[in-house]
This record gives structure tokens, C-alpha cells and sequence, in this order.
């Protein structure tokens, strides 16, 4: 910051303005921008996007951009996640809460700023998703550039699974036995492996989901994810299907969840918090109501979710599994003077 002899008590300051900042869990201001994970540099660009006079979608469509460059944990952007043939695809999501409109696009290939291209689908389409290739082409006539999403990066990754004799795998009642062979597969009878699933790594979808909020209340949330790693081609998580992966009414406030969107999607549980804060109760209540929903069929699903409403008060929850006790997220209000990791205890 500053050179010379002013740095000493500079850095004091700063301390105990941490100190003071970092205490007070769910203390609530506007405006607010909260996210999944610690991707501190997401929430700072989706705040400064605020700050300098964007609307709550600006910031939503900056703060999930951001992590798409910056490649966010390999979990969302390119170079990452690559599916069963290499390739890495894009889910994203945002959602207006004030006209309830959402833009989002699923498997969206060879483009980059996949929340950009939901933006588009949201403003220049009448239309909530689009996916595949016809997604790519809407991008590129919207004036995306479309470009390879491989790195060496995930290109490693795929050659590397395909050495490793495809594993981990998402397939079940195949031929050959997809636990021990790659495909090509064909469908085995009779089927009876109906629970298995390839237990992913908890790092290998770490989505990011995140909600804005204005000194008014306006409140925008989106998604963006590169989704598993060893994906089935096609496959499509929670991120992009709305009152999954995010839900916005700024007549309640907003939601965004992360983890096994292959079960999470199942219980729209973005939608169920949004719900339960519209019935009154406090955003880590509606957290945890949503994640308590899953556990009572998936008692082993990974998952986290936050919530916030409309005076700014926020809260999360996490399914307790092995590996996975905490569930960290990013906050940025006019209290925590930049943005801050906070942290939830699994339950
Ligand atoms: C990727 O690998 C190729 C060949 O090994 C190498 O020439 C290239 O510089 C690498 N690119 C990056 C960005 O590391
Ligand atoms: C938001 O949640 C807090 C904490 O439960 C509560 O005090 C506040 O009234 C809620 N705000 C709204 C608008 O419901």
C-alpha cells in the first residue's frame, strides 16, 4: 500500500478492521453480493460493478465473467472438467428477480463467457435456455468469439482418465463393466445398479452461484460451471436450470446452490429457500431446510447452498459427508470493507 514508516500502524488498522469485519456472521447490509466458494475476486468485480453504478444483473454477469476467466478452481470456465471425449462444455444461468426473466445456456460449446451468452439468451430471445451446438451458434451471431476451450490442462486430465482405465465413471448397468473398462458401452441386462454412483471428487464441481442485491432490494442471481470432470457428453447439472442451481424474486431475495447437481437438481432446492424465506424464515433456516430436503433421500450427495433476502441478511448450509465439514463462501457488503471468506459448519 504505502511506503515508509506509515505501514506499521496501517497494518494495524487493517487488522483490527478484520477483526471487526469478520465476527458478525449474517450481519446484514445493502447493497450485498454473496457467492459459493472462497473466489474472493468474483465477488470484488460483481461489487465494483455496483459500486461504479451497475445494475444487480451487471454485477452478477461481472462477478460469475470474472471466475470464467480466471478459470475458478479448473470448475468453471475453459480448460477444464473435460468430458468423456476431452472436451470441456459450459452451464450457466442468470436470473432477473425483478421480472423473473432467466437466461441460461447448457452444454454450451467452444464459447468462453458462457453467463454473457445466457445474459443474451435472457435480453435478445424471448426463449429461457438454449444448449449444444445451437447454443455455440447463437453465441457467435450475438458477437461471441468462439474459440477452442482445451488447455493442456484438461487435455491432461482426459488422457491421464483414459489411462486409468476411465475412472472414475459415471455409467452404470453397461457393458463392458464401466468400473473397470472404457467404452464404447452398450446397455446390460437386466438393471440393477440403481444407487451406484462414481463418488467425484468434492473439488471437481465447484460451481460458482452467486446473488445481488441494491440499496433498493432488486435482487439478480446467476451460475456458471464447467460441470464434472469425465461428464457423460450431454450431461447437464443444476447450474443452468432455474430454482436449481440459483432463483431470484426481489420480493424475497435469492438463492444459489453448488455440489452433485446430478441429485441436487432433483429437489430445485434454490427454489425451495427462496420459498421457505417467502414463509418467514431467516436465510441460514432456508439454507438448511433445503439441504436437509436432499439428505432424507442422498444422505452422502455433496452440497452447499446460500441464501439471502431482501434486507441483506444472508446464511448458508452444507451436507456433512466425509471430506467435506465446512463450506466456505464470499461476502461483500459495506461492512466488510473488501470482500470476505466466511465459513459454515456442515450439518
Ligand atoms: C502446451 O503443450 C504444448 C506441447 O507440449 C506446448 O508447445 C505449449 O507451449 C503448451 N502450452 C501452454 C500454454 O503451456
Ligand atoms: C431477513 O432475515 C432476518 C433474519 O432472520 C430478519 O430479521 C429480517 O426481517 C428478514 N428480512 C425480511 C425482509 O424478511
Amino acid at each position: 500500500m504505502m511506503p515508509g514508516g506509515d505501514s506499521a500502524p496501517a497494518i494495524f488498522l487493517l487488522f483490527v478492521l478484520n477483526v471487526l469485519t469478520c465476527l458478525p456472521l449474517g450481519h446484514a447490509s445493502l447493497p450485498l453480493v454473496i457467492n459459493t466458494w472462497p473466489f474472493k475476486d468474483a465477488t470484488e468485480a460483481a461489487w465494483k460493478s455496483l459500486q461504479s453504478g451497475g445494475t444487480v444483473l451487471d454485477a452478477v454477469e461481472k462477478g460469475c465473467g470474472q471466475c470464467e476467466e480466471a478459470q475458478c478452481d479448473g470448475s468453471v470456465g475453459y480448460g477444464g472438467s473435460p468430458d468423456e471425449r476431452g472436451e470441456t462444455t459450459l452451464d450457466a444461468m442468470i436470473m432477473n428477480g425483478d421480472t423473473m426473466e432467466v437466461g441460461a445456456v447448457a452444454d454450451l460449446r467452444r464459447i468462453k463467457n458462457a453467463i454473457g451468452v445466457a445474459r443474451a439468451v435472457m435480453e435478445r430471445t424471448t426463449h429461457t435456455l438454449l444448449v449444444g451446438e445451437s447454443a455455440s451458434l447463437f453465441a457467435e451471431n450475438m458477437g461471441f468469439t468462439a474459440e477452442d476451450l482445451t488447455t493442456n490442462k484438461s487435455l491432461n486430465i482426459f488422457l491421464e482418465w483414459l489411462k486409468g482405465n476411465c475412472q472414475p465413471n459415471y455409467r452404470k448397468n453397461v457393458f463392458p463393466d464401466p468400473s473397470k473398462y472404457c467404452g464404447p458401452y452398450k446397455p446390460r441386462a437386466p438393471v440393477t445398479d440403481k444407487q451406484t454412483r462414481g463418488h467425484a471428487n468434492v473439488h471437481s464441481h465447484d460451481t460458482i452461484g452467486m446473488i445481488a442485491m441494491d440499496q433498493g432490494g432488486r435482487v439478480a442471481a446467476g451460475t456458471s460451471t464447467n460441470g464434472m470432470t469425465h461428464k457423460v457428453p450431454g450431461r447437464v447439472g443444476d447450474s443452468p436450470i432455474a430454482g436449481a442451481g440459483a432463483y431470484a424474486d426481489s420480493s424475497v431475495g435469492g438463492a444459489a446452490a453448488t455440489g452433485d447437481g446430478d441429485v441436487m437438481m432433483r429437489f430445485l432446492p434454490s427454489y425451495l429457500a427462496v420459498e421457505q424465506m417467502r414463509a418467514g424464515a431467516d436465510p441460514s433456516a432456508a439454507c438448511e431446510t433445503a439441504i436437509s430436503r436432499i439428505k432424507r433421500h442422498y444422505a452422502d450427495f455433496f452440497g452447499a447452498i446460500i441464501c439471502a433476502n431482501t434486507t441483506g441478511h444472508y446464511g448458508a448450509a452444507c451436507n456433512k459427508i466425509a471430506g467435506f465439514s465446512q463450506f466456505r463462501f464470499t461476502v461483500s457488503n459495506s461492512e466488510t470493507v473488501t470482500s470476505r471468506v466466511l465459513h459454515v459448519d456442515c450439518f
